[in-house]
């Protein structure tokens, strides 16, 4: 049976914007930032503000099942689950695997508790295969599914970061805090980074926007990033130019999900402000922004897009051994 409550409803509009006091001293210039952590109680994190007008347009299009798919670890597939499921629909979920630590372990932990079912698969192209295929077995038995991309990040789900800058915008005017002359988010699938170039282009003077790169450039080429971001614009039946696609490329390390020192050393230093990062987007991006803020003292904002909901209420029993096939994703 389909709940009545909306996820648009849920988001807290607009999410604190702080002044990171110890970082700031610690680089020399003012860091704010943005807690993306806070979007929704029960899990928060960026893609919520992706998943709002997917989950709407789901909605409208009276949809049975939510596929997706993303790492072992990710927290879209997670974010997905508990929101989509919230909302009665079925989700399916396709993972790839992913170098394991805690963190990840914990999120597919909560995945396997949140999803209806979970797909192991070898790669990302196997994974997209496998809902492919998915899709056209449901609507074979008369099911209506939709399949939502990595990251959530399609020209619709990433709307939500063009109406964020607005939000912030509005914020500043608001506490009467001087835009940002340099604002940093992570650089995963793109949707985020595409959404804030939009919504900058859309919302006026708010700084340069910045994505730290933490998957391989080949994954999202900034010309997709850019693509992207015009597709979001034309949603919006703007034609307003873009400013520059700008990406930090020195925080990737190894590799996607590997830790790097800069990484650690960033995470020590937030933890300062009270701000949890991840290893694989968060931890990289605010390392990210350290180095840029080093290199160019400026008014820096990080959009901190890791929720900080307590997970222990998505885990369900946190003592059963992961089933091996989802043990095998952790590498
Ligand atoms: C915590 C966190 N921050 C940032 C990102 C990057 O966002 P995007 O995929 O829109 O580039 C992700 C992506 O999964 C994420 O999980």
């Amino acid at each position: 049976m389909r709940s009545s409550v909306s996820l648009t409803d849920l988001i807290v509009n607009p999410t604190p914007l702080v002044l990171a006091e110890e970082v700031s001293r610690s680089v020399g210039c003012e860091v704010w930032v943005k807690r993306d952590d806070q979007t929704h109680p029960r899990y928060g994190g960026n893609k919520v503000r992706k998943l709002a007008p997917l989950l709407a347009d789901a909605r409208g299009r009276g949809v049975t099942h939510v596929l997706t798919l993303g790492a072992a670890g990710s927290h879209h597939v997670l974010a997905t689950a508990v929101h989509a499921r919230a909302m009665g629909l079925t989700v399916e979920a396709a993972l790839a695997p992913q170098p394991s630590s805690a963190h990840v372990e914990e999120m597919l932990r909560a995945s396997a508790e949140q999803a209806s079912v979970l797909h192991p698969c070898g790669s990302v192209p196997s994974a997209m295969l496998a809902l492919g295929l998915r899709s056209l077995a449901l609507r074979a038995k008369g099911a209506r599914p939709m399949i939502i991309p990595v990251g959530g990040s399609n020209a619709l789900g990433s709307s939500g970061y063009l109406d964020a800058q607005f939000e912030l915008a509005a914020q500043l005017a608001s506490m009467g805090v001087p835009s940002p002359d340099v604002q940093v988010c992570a650089l995963g699938s793109g949707g985020t980074l595409a959404g804030l170039l939009a919504g900058r282009a859309l919302a006026g003077a708010l700084g340069d926007v910045w994505g730290v790169r933490v998957t391989p450039p080949i994954a999202v080429p900034s010309w997709r990033i850019a693509s992207l971001a015009r597709a979001i614009l034309r949603r919006r039946r703007s034609t307003v130019a873009l400013p520059p696609v700008r990406v930090f490329e020195g925080a990737l390390g190894r590799g996607y999900g590997c830790p790097t020192d800069d990484a650690r050393r960033a995470t020590e230093l937030f933890a300062r402000d009270g701000l949890v990062l991840d290893d694989t987007y968060t931890a990289k991006a605010a390392a990210g922004l350290i180095a840029l803020a080093r290199r160019t003292p400026r008014r820096y904002l990080f959009w901190q897009t890791l929720s900080s909901a307590p997970a222990g209420a998505l885990l369900g029993s946190a003592d059963a051994p992961l089933p091996p096939r989802l043990r095998s994703l952790l590498r």
